[in-house]
């Protein structure tokens, strides 16, 4: 259970694996069913554009036999909208997307894009979709997300899970913790993600006002050698330490 941070299991690859070989296993559903035993409180996946992990019919069966919240991360395009809409999850989070990019590299450029954006987040938000933005930890795009009308920011912690422990790691937490101090202030629900492990998940648990933690290749990985659920549990006991 939550205990206040929650935990989103982002399956996206197990369905990596499973297109390396283009048949029906390891199911992605099935993961986001053991995700439920093992205590997780959403499940996120990402529809690309290329279709490279998750598809549309994972979408429709995420939707359908999954008894957890599912949180669809998105590119801001009309296609997406639209699937959005159609199937209605509980959460969108849209993301920046670059068909050439191994994952998603940076966060979403809100500022300069309010104008883009406020449109399509007024229509998830009407269909009863709660909408957050995938940003950079910078009160900039903090700003902006609040006056595109979102209720919800991610902030990218990929600098931070890849700068070198010690004061480069440090100046990147630094980051994190003014940017989530920040959205308490303007009224921003504020989540984190990419890039988090057993190793740095515990400073960014610290964070008194993140709420959740979206976190998937390395728990996928991980599930490999230890299996998915005892790989959750783990992540769900440190994050609880962290928050204790
Ligand atoms: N949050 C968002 C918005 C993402 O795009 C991703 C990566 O797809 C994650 C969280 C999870 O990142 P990782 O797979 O590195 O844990």
């Amino acid at each position: 259970m939550s205990r206040g941070l929650r935990l989103g299991l982002n399956i996206d690859h197990v369905a990596t694996i499973r297109n390396a070989r283009g048949g029906p296993h390891p199911d992605p559903v099935r993961a986001a069913a053991l995700a439920v035993e093992a205590g997780v409180d959403g499940i996120t996946a990402h529809l690309r554009e290329d279709r490279r992990h998750i598809r549309d019919e994972d979408i429709r069966a995420l939707m359908e036999t999954v008894g957890l919240p599912l949180n669809l991360e998105m590119a801001a395009t009309g296609e997406m909208l639209e699937i959005a809409l159609r199937h209605r999850p509980h959460a969108a989070c849209i993301v920046p997307e670059r068909r050439e990019e191994r994952t998603t590299e940076g966060g979403l450029q809100v500022a300069g894009q309010v104008a883009k954006l406020k449109p399509m987040i007024g229509e998830l938000s009407a269909a009863g979709i709660r909408v957050s933005l995938f940003i950079e930890p910078e009160i900039a795009q903090l700003d902006a997300a609040v006056e595109a009308g979102a209720p919800v920011v991610e902030l990218h912690t990929g600098a931070y899970a890849e700068a070198k422990k010690g004061p480069a790691r440090d100046a990147q937490l630094d980051r994190l913790v003014k940017a989530a101090a920040h959205c308490e202030k303007i009224g921003l629900e504020c989540h984190a993600g990419h890039g988090l492990t057993f190793d740095n998940v515990k400073p960014v648990a610290t964070i008194p006002t993140v709420a959740e933690l979206n976190i998937g290749h390395f728990l996928i990985g991980e599930a490999v050698f230890r299996g998915l659920v005892p790989t959750l549990r783990e992540m769900r006991r440190l994050m609880d330490e962290a928050r204790a």
